[in-house]
Formats: structure tokens, sequence, C-alpha cells
């Protein structure tokens, strides 16, 4: 534990980047109700902000700004934070803000912080954002206290916060196996950064129902090819793969998706939607987890903006219109390279 309250005066920012499934094969239903996942996932430069600083009294505090991520009291965030406290435990000696004895919540425990989250990552969108943001938390509230967990505490508090927490605890490339907490870092993509256009209709689609859409027949035709699929390209990056390289495979990954059908059985919109998406973009349309995001992927971030124009235009003249009360968010990004993050 650090001794140094000056560091620790200073407010401890976390870029918390999104997520993309480049492919998702899901296997069975196990007994604890999770599903066997394979799947090669990279972060997104496109990231929320969360900013976190010792705080006096006695209860973490969130503010959100930017997008609407719901009840602040189920936010992640504060999950995040409270579990990571009862980690390391009343043996927290630091000296907190105000230079006196420990001041948190309960005496000998780390004290109590204030969080502010720029939610810039589309919210049940398929994105991981409130995992990332999770997972940011986690490690800036040690750094705010001052204090150390073990990589495997730390995996181990990610993992019982949400299956897809312990990715984003690894680099910007990994292949996630289990129900999410088997994470083999991946070499990062080289070459200039791809880009990505994102197109998240508004339509919430919980990840549960998504799932549970899945065990009961919305299956693709061919589910050994999804796993195929995942298996070739994490062995592609495993090897050494170009962005140029991952933009020619986007054919075959934007089928690499065996949750495409289940998150289409629930929201039916979502099928024709990604066709004229399919028409406006000509290139192949994926959907990054359970959905709804759509994306395409670019050799640039000038290709993936111009994309966003052809889209915003589309929406804008009627040739194309999202599911949902609302107009479909469109984002163009790149995928991270080793560096970036
Ligand atoms: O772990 P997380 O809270 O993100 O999972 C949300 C829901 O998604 C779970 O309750 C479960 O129904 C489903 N899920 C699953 N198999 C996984 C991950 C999630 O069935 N590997």
């Amino acid at each position: 534990m650090s001794d140094d309250p000056t560091r620790r005066l200073a407010p401890v920012v976390r870029i918390a980047p999104a997520k993309l499934n480049l492919t998702l094969a899901v296997g069975n239903r196990r007994r604890d109700g999770f599903h066997e996942l394979h799947s090669v996932m990279v972060r997104l430069a496109l990231a929320d902000v969360l900013t976190l600083a010792l705080a006096p009294g006695d209860v973490d505090t969130l503010h959100v700004d930017g997008h609407d991520a719901g009840a602040v009291a189920e936010n992640l965030v504060l999950r995040s934070l409270a579990a990571t406290r009862t980690a390391v435990g009343a043996g927290w000696t630091g000296s907190g803000s105000s230079g006196g004895g420990p001041t948190g919540p309960t005496a000998g425990a780390a004290p109590a912080l204030a969080a502010r989250l720029d939610k810039r990552v589309p919210v049940a969108a398929g994105l991981g954002g409130g995992s990332s943001d999770a997972a940011a938390a986690l490690d800036a509230a040690l750094e705010a206290w001052g204090a150390e967990l073990d990589a495997h505490v730390r995996l181990d508090i990610a993992a019982r916060l949400g299956s897809d927490v312990p990715f984003f605890l690894a680099g910007p490339a990994a292949l996630v196996e289990g129900r999410g907490e088997r994470v083999r870092p991946l070499p990062s993509i080289s070459g200039p950064a791809a880009g990505v256009l994102l197109v998240t209709p508004a339509v919430a689609l919980s990840t549960e129902a998504v799932f549970a859409s899945f065990d009961v027949g919305a299956r693709g035709a061919d589910p050994a090819a999804t796993r195929a699929s995942s298996t070739h390209l994490a062995a592609e990056l495993e090897s050494g793969m170009t962005s140029a390289r991952l933009v020619e495979r986007a054919g075959v990954l934007a089928s690499a998706n065996d949750l495409l059908a289940a998150a289409a059985t629930i929201e039916p919109g979502l099928r024709p939607f990604r066709r004229g998406l399919t028409r406006v973009l000509r290139r192949p349309i994926g959907q990054s987890g359970s959905g709804p995001t759509l994306w395409a992927l670019y050799p640039s971030l000038e290709d993936a903006q111009e994309a966003h124009g052809m889209v915003e235009e589309a929406l804008d003249d009627g040739s194309l219109s999202g599911p949902g009360d609302t107009r479909p968010v469109v984002v163009a990004t790149t995928i991270e390279t080793e560096g970036d993050g």
C-alpha cells in the first residue's frame, strides 16, 4: 500500500473502452445457467471516461453524464467499488484525502469514493460498456486507495461482476472462453487502425433474454461453422494479423455470431434493418455480442466516417429506418492496437 497522500489527492481517471465481438460461438447451457463461449474480442477507441476521487462520508457516489445508463444504484461501477473494497479488506492502512486515519464506510475499510462517469458508449447494446466501466472502477479504486490485489483476485472480482468484465482486464485483443472468465490475450492487430462503423438501433435487448431465446431454438443453421471461424480467427491473430487482412475477413466474421438469430427473434425489426444497412453500405454487416449493435469494418477511420455519413443520409431521407422509437446511434471508431490503450 502506498502512503503518498499527494498522489491520491488527485482524481484517478480511467478510459473504459467498448468491445466488439469479432466472433461469438455459443455452446450449450451449463448447469449454472451460463453458456460456454468461444469469442474473439477486441477493444475499441470508443470509450466511457471514469473519474474517481476520495470522498468524505460513508457512501460511494456516482454521477453519470451522457447516455442514460439507468438506475444509478444498480450501476456496475458502484458494485465494483463495493466488491473491490471488500477484497482489499479491513486492513486498509492508507492515509486518505484528509491525511488522517482511515475515513471509510466502516472503520478500517478503504474510504468512500465519488465517481463520475461520462457515458459515451451506447448502453445495453452488446458493446460491453457497463462491464468496461466495472473493470475500470476496480483498477481506479485500487489506485485511489493506494492498494494492490493479486491478478487472480482481480479476475475473480471481475468474473463475479459479469461475464464480459474479465476481458477488460486483459489486452486489446483476446480469446474469451468459459462463461467469459477464461481470457487469453492475443497479439493485437498490426498496421493502421481498422475503422469500425457501429449502428445501434434504439431497442433494449436483455442479454439474458437473447440467451434464453437461443436455448429454445433460435439458432443459426450451422453452429459448427461459427466455432470454426472463431478458432481460425484466433489462430490468425496468434500468428500476427494485419488490419487489412481483418477487413478482408469481414464477410466470414459478419455471420460468425451464434446470437444473431436469437436477437432477431426477440426484436424482429433487426433482420430487415441489417438487410437495409447491407444495401446502404454494400458491406458485410455483423452483430456485436447479444446485440442490437451492428458493425461494418473499414480499412481506416476516415472510411468509417464516410460510411457514417451515408447511414445518416439514408436515415434522413427515409430509405433506412431502424426498429425502435428513436433514431439509431451511429458511431465511427477504430479497433485499438497495441499502445493505444
Ligand atoms: O454475466 P452477465 O451478467 O453479463 O450475464 C447476463 C446474462 O446473460 C446471464 O444471466 C445469462 O442469462 C446470460 N449469459 C449466458 N452465458 C454467458 C454469459 C451470459 O447465458 N456466457
